[in-house]
């Protein structure tokens, strides 16, 4: 496929998603998942996976406390599952992978299948790990077994801290190819007193979902289906084993977009969705100098303070809240956003062109918010450790947690609603871990002091090849199973996921 020269696309932005009705303190919402096109690549028109009809899918805009109902119906040709990744959510709503919103017509709906309908879990068939292909029709045979509804309400009551959050496919052992086929979209929780910061706001504050992917000759999205060949010659890894990377890079679904900004500070709540690719972001300007990037917020709301970034690494499923000032930079210039880990065509992200002169009346105050948890390392009443390796499952590849890949039968931790604890991550090669339901903060890395980008609240932390990470959290939203697993989509997939008990 022709690729289009960087920077010539202009930035789309979501399209914010209206509430079919706000009454009874409610915002009510309702989303369609299913199958359109997009012309993200000049000429060729790309068959997706949407919510709404859009990758990403629109926007949801919330204020803090004030309780969402989003339903969804599936009219695509797989069952799907969704999660709001972020939020504190009660068990039922939080899109455990086999809880499945199947499509009209799916085998079995017959059985289990009227709106609502509950059939309890478990029993789940496995067959499909590790059995990727971009039908995702395996490995779900009997969906008797599993909870299944033709549409489901999912109830957010957002209250959590203000902070980007994202809402994608969860479905066990498919995750990374529905999210991959376009499954993503963003929901934006705000309250009052982030707004009386004066932080850059409307126009000034972009969203920016980072995302790349590969495409075949015809358009359509290139993803790595196992060729059971390949499978019985020794030797042969299988393709997908470090996670799917592609060799373009969008932003809202655009490639290599570029935005005109004014010369004045923006706020850009960048997203990493892509399904295995770790970046490392700097704003470079046409003559060559760095902009700082003021890290005001992570993945759980604001920092307490402001942190200054030469560069910025983001992995799979964190989001950054990041100040960028471009009033030095000349009328008519440009400031390219660049990703130090890639090369080539990978290397470049997006770009700003400085259009014109403006008034600047936000600023980044020196204090952010002082609601941040102080939990010390002896408010904990345990420390766990958890291994995240490499490992053999049921005869081939996978990754594991603890030595074990995921099962939805077997409860891997339980803990006491309200507890303190300690999680020690230890890891093989990169893997970003994420905890569902509950925010935590970085204690250390291999006993040193945490990175600059670890500060604040986190719900995913980067960790890198080797390390042990030390994380620490209060268990005390809801009780119910929950989950917590590697985000690099296809070792999620692959087993790296295990089952929380809050009780
Ligand atoms: Cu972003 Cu369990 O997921
Ligand atoms: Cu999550
Ligand atoms: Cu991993």
């Amino acid at each position: 496929v022709p690729l289009p020269p960087p920077f010539q696309v202009p930035l789309p932005i979501p399209p914010v998603l209206k509430p079919v009705s706000t009454s009874g303190g409610v915002d009510r919402y309702e989303m369609t998942q299913r199958e359109a096109t997009a012309e993200i690549l000049p000429g060729v028109r790309t068959p997706l996976w949407t919510y709404e009809g859009t990758f990403p899918g629109p926007t949801i805009e919330s204020r803090r406390r004030r309780p969402v109902t989003v339903t969804h119906r599936n009219e695509l040709p797989v069952p799907t599952v969704v999660h709001l990744h972020g939020g504190r959510t009660r068990a039922d709503s939080d899109g455990y992978p086999t809880d499945l919103v199947l499509p009209e017509g799916w085998p079995g709906t017959a059985v289990g299948a009227a709106p609502g309908m509950r059939n309890g879990h478990g029993g789940h068939d496995m067959s499909g790990h590790g059995r990727h292909d971009m039908s995702g029709t395996h490995g779900m045979h009997d969906p008797r077994a599993v909870e299944t509804t033709l549409t489901r309400d999912y109830t957010f009551p957002l209250d959590q801290r203000p902070a980007l959050l994202w809402y994608h496919d969860h479905r066990m052992d498919f995750t990374a190819p529905a999210i991959w086929r376009g499954l993503a979209g963003l929901h934006i929780v705000r309250d009052d007193a982030e707004e009386s910061l004066c932080l850059p706001a409307g126009r000034r504050e972009l969203p920016l979902m980072i995302a790349d992917r590969a495409f075949s000759a015809d358009g359509s999205l290139a993803y790595p289906a196992l060729d059971p060949t390949l499978r019985k010659q020794p030797g042969v890894q299988e393709p997908y084993l470090a996670g799917v990377l592609g060799d373009v890079i969008l932003v809202n679904g655009a490639p290599w977009p570029v935005h005109e900004v004014d010369a004045a500070r923006y706020r850009l709540r960048v997203l990493n969705a892509s399904n295995a690719r770790h970046y490392e972001l700097e704003a470079v300007t046409d003559d060559g100098r760095r902009l700082d990037l003021v890290q005001v917020g992570a993945d759980q709301g604001l920092l307490a303070a402001p942190v200054t970034h030469r560069f910025l690494p983001i992995a799979p499923a964190e989001r950054h809240d990041v100040v960028v000032d471009f009033s030095s930079v000349p009328i008519g210039g440009r400031v390219m956003v660049v990703n130090r880990l890639g090369s080539g065509r990978t290397r470049d992200v997006m770009a700003f062109r400085v259009a014109r002169k403006a008034k600047d009346g936000s600023r980044v105050a020196r204090v952010l918010s002082t609601d941040l948890p102080t939990w010390r390392r002896s408010d904990a009443v345990r420390v766990r450790e958890f291994s995240f390796r490499a490992g053999r499952m049921r005869g081939g590849h996978g990754w594991l947690i603890g030595g074990k890949p995921f099962d939805p039968a077997r409860t891997d931790v339980t803990v006491r609603l309200g507890d303190i604890e300690v999680w020690r991550l230890i890891a093989d090669v990169h893997h970003p871990v994420h905890l569902h339901l509950v925010g935590f903060r970085v204690l250390s890395r291999s006993g040193r002091r945490p990175l600059p980008h670890d500060a604040g609240l986190k719900d995913t932390v980067s960790l890198r090849p080797g390390e042990a990470v030390e994380i620490i959290t209060r268990f005390d939203a809801y009780r119910g199973r929950y989950l917590f697993h590697c985000h690099n989509a296809e070792h999620e997939d692959m087993g790296m996921m295990a089952n929380l008990e809050v009780t």
